[in-house]
Formats: structure tokens, C-alpha cells, sequence
């Protein structure tokens, strides 16, 4: 599987080390491709935006949110291949940071709309990115990552490559879900910058039995 991963900031890195243990081949597609760094993951490969969009099979999305639609521009057209988004909508307020979208749209369905074609997914926003990295380290329960689309042909794929970082993947449902997601992001961030809650801290799930 040919993974392109457009941002190669905490959240690239961290996707592309988990990825490249797990043998998925990671490009890393940059502004500045003849300025790629040398401390990157080890099996890592760079290239621009547009030429590793259009080589990968999976497109990431792992930029700040206010460079998503530059990014999505700079990739091309993505019709027919999947696009994780890992971005979430966040702004700085007067409290803090905070969601700058949310009830009734998401930052999901706006990735959506600025990849026509694209069978996007929502998902990995849902905790910090060194979990993303160590997702395989978590006892005695896992970490769980929902996974928000609508392509249901393409779907388990991606539930696939999320679970392969490690993550307990549950499928969430449609796209439009993303609404629930990134609020729970902003619940994460919350309690690490808030109320000192570990970054090695993730959500998972358990039952009553
Ligand atoms: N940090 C986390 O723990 C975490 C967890 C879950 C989700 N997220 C979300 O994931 C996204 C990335 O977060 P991050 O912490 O990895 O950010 P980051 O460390 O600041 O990295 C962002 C990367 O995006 C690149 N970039 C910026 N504008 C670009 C453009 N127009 N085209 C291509 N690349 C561009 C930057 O490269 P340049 O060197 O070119 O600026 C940088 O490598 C954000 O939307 C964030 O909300 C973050």
C-alpha cells in the first residue's frame, strides 16, 4: 500500500513510523521537497505535494487546518483515491483553542468538498500524536480510534491501515459523523493542555460484558 502523507510535521512522522513497522511503503509530500529533512523516519521518502498526491494510494492529510485547502489544491485532483483526514478545525479564542466549525458541518465534510471525488475519511484526530506513534503500547486495554466515511467499499481499508498503528478501530458511520469526532479531539486537547492530564493518554472502550 502506497501511502502519501501530505504534512510531514508531529502527526506525519508519528503516522509514518507506525506505517513503516508495519511494511506500508510512506512518501512524504512537502512545500519544499529539495529541503526534505534527514532526521525523518528511517524508510521514509520525499517528494512535492502534487507528485506524491497523485503516486499514493492513500492520501493523508496531516497539515494544520488553516493550510488544508492550499494543501488539497496543491495535490490535484483525487478522484478515486482515499483521503484520510487527520486535521481537526481548531482556532485560537479567547479561551484557548477551540473548533472553529462544528453541529451542523465539519472540518471532515469541508475536506470533502475541496476533494471532489476523493472517498474521504475522518479519522486518527482523536488523540495526540506520540499515541499515534506508540498505539501498539497501550495495556491492558487498547486505544480506540473511530473511523467516520461514507465509502463503505473502500472503508475496510482504511479500518485496516488505522488498526494495523495498533488502535482498536470502530467503524462510526457516515462522513457527517466527523461532527462528533472533532469535538472529541477538542476534549482530548483539552485535557492535556488544561488540566494536565498525561499526552500519553488515550480514550478506549470497554463493557459491562
Ligand atoms: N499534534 C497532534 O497531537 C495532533 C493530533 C491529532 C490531529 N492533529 C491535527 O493534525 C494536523 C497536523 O498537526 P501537527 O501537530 O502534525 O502539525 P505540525 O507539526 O505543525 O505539522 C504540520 C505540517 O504541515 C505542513 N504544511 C503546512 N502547510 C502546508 C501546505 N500548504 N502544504 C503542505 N504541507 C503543509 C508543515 O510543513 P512546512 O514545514 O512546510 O510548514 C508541517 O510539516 C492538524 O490539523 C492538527 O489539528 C494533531
Amino acid at each position: 500500500m502506497r501511502i502519501g502523507i501530505i504534512g510531514a510535521g508531529n502527526v506525519g512522522n508519528a503516522l509514518a513510523t507506525g506505517w513503516l513497522v508495519a511494511h506500508h511503503r510512506v512518501t512524504f509530500g512537502i512545500r519544499s521537497p529539495l529541503d526534505a529533512p534527514r532526521s525523518g523516519p528511517t524508510g521514509a521518502s520525499y517528494g512535492s505535494v502534487t507528485e506524491v498526491a497523485q503516486e499514493a494510494d492513500v492520501v493523508v492529510l496531516a497539515t494544520p487546518w488553516q493550510a488544508v485547502a492550499d494543501a488539497l489544491a496543491a495535490a490535484g485532483n483525487l478522484t478515486g483515491k482515499m483521503l484520510i483526514d487527520c486535521t481537526n478545525p481548531l482556532r485560537m479564542g479567547e479561551n484557548g483553542l477551540e473548533l472553529e466549525i462544528g453541529h451542523t458541518i465539519s472540518g471532515g465534510e469541508r475536506v470533502a468538498a475541496l476533494a471532489p471525488g476523493a472517498s474521504v475519511f475522518k479519522t486518527l484526530n482523536q488523540t495526540g500524536f506520540a499515541n499515534m506513534e506508540h498505539a501498539r503500547s497501550f495495556t491492558p486495554l487498547p486505544a480506540v480510534m473511530y473511523v467516520a466515511g461514507d465509502d463503505e467499499t473502500k472503508k475496510p481499508l482504511v479500518l485496516s491501515l488505522v488498526s494495523d498503528l495498533g488502535f482498536q478501530t470502530v467503524d462510526a458511520g457516515p462522513l457527517r459523523i466527523a461532527r462528533l469526532l472533532e469535538p472529541m479531539a477538542m476534549l482530548w486537547i483539552h485535557m492535556a493542555l488544561n488540566r494536565s492530564e498525561p499526552v500519553s493518554t488515550a480514550f478506549s472502550l470497554t463493557n459491562r460484558g
